[in-house]
């Protein structure tokens, strides 16, 4: 399906911001295609802050710190966001817990990358708990946001082996590894018209999904 319009996209991060990076690489050359409008962060001191400074992305902190309740941070923070008109809201490595209100605010376009192979290890410290309960594989997965934390319709998942020697930051580096190729690729297949969120069903390229895509190497990111 041919894409009509550019998807403008704000994305919310707490650290690093490698994703974003990824994001911003991956559509450089593609400004028609998605607009990363701004970069909001819960944390002043976040490293993607300056990725989004070196692209020349606006960028705002937001403090959660600053607000006496979560309500009132994310309702800061909704406010910081809509300023931009996104059609989506892309959390990358943004580690908070959203009001209700926030949620439904963003339902159906709002998207979160988790590193785990949902519904297993929810929640934090994926890669520790994996390698503690002996788990031969684990990755990734990119999921709409619903109330429920890491509990939303699940678009894609990528796999990576546990190998014998993993501590939590071998394994983190591979899972990261994927996340980098998946996201900008589920981005991509929004921004064309291809997936969208229906009933809380994922349909893509008009077909309700029955299970997440498996990313491999070879679904190409450009065609
Ligand atoms: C990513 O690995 C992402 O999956 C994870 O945080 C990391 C952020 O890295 N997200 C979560 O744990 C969300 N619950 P980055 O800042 O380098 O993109």
């Amino acid at each position: 399906m041919e894409q009509a319009t550019t998807l403008n996209i704000v994305v919310l991060i707490s650290g690093n911001g490698s994703n974003l990076q990824a994001i911003i690489d991956a559509f450089k050359e593609k400004p028609g295609m998605v607009n990363i409008r701004a970069v909001i962060s819960n944390e002043a001191s976040a490293f993607g802050l300056k990725r989004a400074e070196r692209a020349g992305i606006p960028h705002h902190v937001i403090d959660h710190t600053l607000f006496s309740d979560r309500q009132s941070h994310d309702l800061a923070l909704q406010n910081a966001i809509d300023l931009y008109k996104p059609d989506l809201v892309v959390l990358a490595g943004f580690m908070r817990i959203l009001t209700p209100e926030f949620v439904q605010h963003y339902h159906g376009r709002m998207i979160n990358i988790h590193p785990s192979l949902l519904p297993a290890l929810r929640g934090l410290h994926t890669h520790q708990r994996a390698i503690q309960e002996g788990r031969a594989v684990h990755g990734a997965s990119i999921h709409y946001v619903t109330e429920e934390l890491d509990g939303g319709p699940v678009i894609m998942q990528g796999e990576v082996p546990v190998l014998p020697d993993d501590d939590p930051d071998t394994l983190s580096a591979r899972v990261q590894v994927i996340e980098h190729k998946m996201y900008p690729m589920v981005i991509r297949w929004i921004a064309e018209g291809r997936l969208k969120l229906d009933n809380n069903r994922i349909s893509l390229d008009e077909k309700i999904l029955e299970k997440p895509v498996q990313y491999t190497s070879d679904l190409p990111i450009c065609h």
